[in-house]
C-alpha cells in the first residue's frame, strides 16, 4: 500500500498583534504571570466582522496548495479541524469548499480541538493510502479571540488562547519508507468535562456537577436547553478548563504516545530529528522534551509568539520550522498532541 506525504504547507496569523501588557488592560493579569505559567509572550487576534475561522483557513490552504504545485481545483476532499467554526453547523469545511471555488468535493470537519490536525491528518492519510483521493487538503484553524471572557472570571483561559490556521497537501508517494509512515489517536471521555465548552449544547446539565449546572431560566416541556438568556447573564458560555488536570495529564499522555509512534515504526526516540508538540503550554513541552531527553534543537515552540491555537497549532509550528530550514528532506518529523476530550494522539513522517 502507498503511504501518503505533506506535499505542501502553509500557514496564516492574523496580523494584530496582542501583547501580555495589553491583556494587563483588559482584565486582572500580568505579563510575569503569563509568561512564567505559560511561556506566552504575545498572540495574534483575528479582525473581527472581516476574517473567520474558514477565511484563515483559506489563506493557509492557498499557500500550502501552491506549495504543493497543483491548484485549488485539483484538491478531491477536505479535512477541516477546528473547535471554534463559523457556525454550529454547517461545518466551517463546506465554507472553505465555497470561499475556494472547489466544486461539489467533499468536506468533513473534525472537532477534536487541540489534538484535532492529527486526528484530520490520520483520516487524510488512510483516504490517500487506500487510493480513494490524491489529494486532500488538511486544515487547522481558530478563532478563539470571538469567544472568550475578557474578564478576571476567564483569565486563567483567557491568556492562553491565539487565532491562526495552518494547512496541509497530502498526496500519494511511491518512495519506499516515505512521507507518513504511522498515526496514534486516542480518546478518554472521563475527562471531558475538565476543559469543555459546555454550552451552547443539549446536555442538559446531566454530566455536570451541581455547582456546574448551567442556569435555563424558566423551561418549556421542550427546548430551552440549548441556549438561554440566564446562561448569557452567568458567563456560561466560556470555555472551561481545570488548568492542574489539563498539565498532570498532558506531560503522561504526550511522552507515552509519541514513544508508541517509535515503538510501531521500530524508531527511537533518539531517531527523531525534529518534534512539533502541539503547543499546549511552553512548561507542559519543556517537561515533556526532558521526560524524553531530547535537545532544544530537535524540538520546535512558537507557543511565545502565537499563543496556544489549538488545532491549529500543530499546522503553524510545523510550516514554521520547515520555512526556517530546520525540517529538511529525509527527516524524521514527530507531531505530538494531547488536548480536550480527552484525547491525545501522534504522527511520525519521513520528511
Ligand atoms: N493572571 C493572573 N492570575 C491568574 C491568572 C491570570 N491570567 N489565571 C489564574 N490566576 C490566579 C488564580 O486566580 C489563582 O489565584 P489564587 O491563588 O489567588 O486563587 C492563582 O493564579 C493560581 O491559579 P491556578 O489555576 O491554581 O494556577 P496554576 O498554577 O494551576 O496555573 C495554568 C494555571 C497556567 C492554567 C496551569 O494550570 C497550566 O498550565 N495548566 C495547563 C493548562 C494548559 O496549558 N492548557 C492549555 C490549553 S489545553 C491544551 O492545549 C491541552
Amino acid at each position: 500500500m502507498q503511504n501518503s506525504k505533506i506535499a505542501g504547507i502553509g500557514f496564516y496569523v492574523p496580523e494584530r498583534v496582542v501583547t501580555n501588557k495589553e491583556l494587563e488592560e483588559l482584565m486582572d493579569t500580568t505579563d510575569e504571570w503569563i509568561r512564567e505559567r505559560t511561556g506566552i509572550e504575545e498572540r495574534r487576534y483575528a479582525k473581527k466582522h472581516e476574517e473567520t475561522t474558514a477565511t484563515m483557513g483559506v489563506e493557509a490552504a492557498k499557500i500550502a496548495i501552491e506549495r504543493a504545485g497543483i491548484t485549488a481545483q485539483d484538491i478531491d476532499f477536505i479535512i477541516f479541524a477546528t473547535l471554534s467554526p463559523d457556525y454550529y453547523f454547517p461545518g466551517s469545511g463546506v465554507i472553505l469548499q465555497r470561499e475556494m471555488g472547489m466544486e461539489n468535493v467533499g468536506a468533513l470537519d473534525v472537532r477534536y480541538q487541540c489534538t484535532g490536525f492529527i486526528y484530520a491528518l490520520s483520516v487524510a492519510d488512510q483516504f490517500v493510502k487506500s487510493g480513494m483521493y490524491k489529494n486532500v487538503l488538511v486544515v487547522g484553524a481558530e478563532f478563539h479571540s470571538c469567544g472568550l471572557d475578557f474578564t478576571k472570571r476567564g483569565r486563567n483561559v483567557s491568556v492562553i488562547f491565539g487565532d491562526g490556521a495552518g494547512a496541509a497537501v497530502l498526496q500519494p508517494t511511491q518512495e519506499e519508507g516515505k512521507g507518513i509512515l504511522t498515526t496514534h489517536l486516542h480518546s478518554d471521555g472521563k475527562f471531558a468535562e475538565e476543559l469543555a465548552y459546555y454550552n451552547p449544547g443539549c446536555h442538559g446539565g446531566k454530566f455536570l456537577k451541581d455547582d456546574k449546572k448551567p442556569h435555563f431560566g424558566e423551561e418549556p416541556e421542550f427546548g430551552g436547553l440549548f441556549m438561554t438568556k440566564e446562561m448569557v447573564e452567568h458567563g456560561e458560555i466560556y470555555p472551561t478548563m481545570n488548568g492542574r488536570y489539563v498539565f498532570k495529564h498532558a506531560v503522561e499522555k504526550f511522552p507515552a504516545v509519541i514513544k508508541e509512534a517509535c515503538a510501531a515504526t521500530g524508531y527511537k526516540v533518539d531517531d527523531i530529528d525534529m518534534l512539533i508538540p502541539h503547543q499546549a503550554n511552553l512548561r507542559i513541552s519543556q517537561l515533556v522534551q526532558l521526560n524524553l531527553g531530547i535537545e532544544n534543537e530537535r524540538v520546535y515552540n512558537n507557543i511565545q509568539k502565537y499563543g496556544n491555537t489549538t488545532a491549529a497549532s500543530i499546522p503553524i509550528a510545523l510550516c514554521e520550522a520547515w520555512e526556517k530550514g530546520l525540517i529538511k528532506e529525509g527527516d524524521l518529523v514527530c507531531l505530538a498532541a494531547f488536548g480536550s476530550g480527552f484525547t491525545w494522539a501522534s504522527a511520525l513522517i519521513r520528511w
